[in-house]
């Protein structure tokens, strides 16, 4: 029997039991990371490397867990990141988690590839909640503009250029889950794209992004939208260094969730190196560095603070809870992930965001260079 929403007390609980009721092909699609998953599993066990080091007798009876990101306020320093195809997941797809996202003043990503209509996730939203969209860069770049104008118009906050997939990373899990369910009619079919569809529900939809995107285009896309830019994706700390040159406003350190090059580095630990060359050239106030992959508990995105972080994504949990339980699924592991983040605050003696500083984690274990 499935367990009741209740009995789920922490984010790796409604993966257990998205794994249980989930079709095959959408649990394929949502839980699988590129080959071996080398980097999917590491972008969790990165934040188990680093320790705190907690301060005492701080009078933390009130704690304030608010911020901002990309100059929008929002209640916590997480949010919804960008992820495909939520139909998969729950008849209502992505319009699931802009309504607990707004219930809870976190702020969403909506995905290029939703489910839903762009329009659809927009009206879903309260009015006064913050969304940003995630843009896959068309090779047809009339298209591009097209969406780019109308999230700017529609009101989003912020344009999150995804830079790690000029082409999709191979997720056997995902393919293997596609094959077996569709695998005969593939064979009979005459249907060109047919192949594709064998290859996952990733490849076949993903044929249009652009492997030609370079450092070239990043000034066409700053003439084309006053939306702050971002760069989702980033893996070299020179290449946040270049980020910064070409007067974007921010950077995602990220590896997709490990789900396109296998083990390409973790963001966590990405993160500590990029501070520090940040800090030595005196640059660290001039963009606002964001991670994802592999957060799943509050203690996750503290740490991340702490080393510079402005906030964190947070991608497949929102995505398993909605499976499981829709709204309410995710505005409980909302709850639970801000119930988590004041307690880990108080224990660590910080009362506000400011407070995170990178005295109080010991990153001595992760493999920085
Ligand atoms: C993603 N991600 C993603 N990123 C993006 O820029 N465009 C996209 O369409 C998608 N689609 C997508 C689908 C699914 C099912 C997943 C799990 C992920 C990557 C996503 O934004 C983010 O980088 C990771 O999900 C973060 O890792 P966690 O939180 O899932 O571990």
């Amino acid at each position: 029997r499935m367990p009741l929403l209740e009995q789920c007390y922490n984010l790796y609980d409604f993966e257990a039991v998205a794994r249980q009721v989930m079709k095959r092909t959408a649990w394929g699609y949502y839980s699988s990371g590129a080959d071996d998953e080398i980097t999917m599993r590491e972008n969790h066990t990165a934040f188990q490397k680093i320790w705190f080091r907690p301060r005492i007798l701080v009078d933390v009876t009130e704690v304030d867990t608010s911020t901002t990101m990309l100059g929008t306020k929002c209640s916590i320093p997480f949010y919804v990141t960008a992820t495909a195809l939520g139909k998969l997941g729950h008849p209502e797809g992505e319009t699931v988690l802009t309504k607990a996202a707004g219930k809870h003043d976190v702020i969403q990503m909506i995905p290029t590839l939703a489910s839903c209509s762009f329009d659809e996730i927009v009206a879903a939203a309260d009015g006064k909640q913050t969304q940003w969209f995630q843009l896959y860069v068309n090779k047809d770049r009339k298209i591009t503009e097209r969406i780019v104008k109308h999230a700017e118009q529609a009101g989003c906050k912020g344009l999150f250029i995804t830079v790690d997939a000029p082409q999709l990373g191979r997720r056997e899990k995902d393919m293997r889950a596609k094959f077996s369910d569709i695998g005969s009619d593939v064979q009979k079919s005459e249907d060109p794209d047919a192949i594709d569809r064998s290859q996952g529900a990733a490849r076949a939809i993903s044929s249009f992004i652009d492997p030609g995107l370079s450092w070239k285009d990043i000034p066409y896309f700053q003439n084309l939208t006053k939306m702050p830019i971002v760069l989702k994706g980033v893996q070299r700390v020179d290449d946040v260094i270049r980020a910064v040159d070409h007067g974007v406003t921010g950077v995602v350190l990220s590896n997709h969730g490990g789900r396109q090059l296998d083990t390409a580095p973790t963001g966590i630990e990405l993160l500590a190196e990029v501070m520090a060359e940040l800090r030595q050239r005196g640059i660290q106030d001039k963009i606002e560095v964001y991670i994802d992959g592999g957060v799943r508990r509050a203690s996750d995105i503290v740490k991340a603070c702490c080393l510079g972080a402005k906030g964190v994504g947070i991608g497949r949990p929102f995505l398993y809870a909605m499976s499981a339980y829709g709204e309410k699924g995710v505005s409980r592991a909302m709850q639970l992930l801000k119930d988590e983040f004041v307690m880990n605050m108080r224990l660590i003696g910080a009362r506000t965001i400011d407070e995170l500083t990178p005295d109080l984690v010991d990153t001595r274990g992760l493999n920085v260079h």
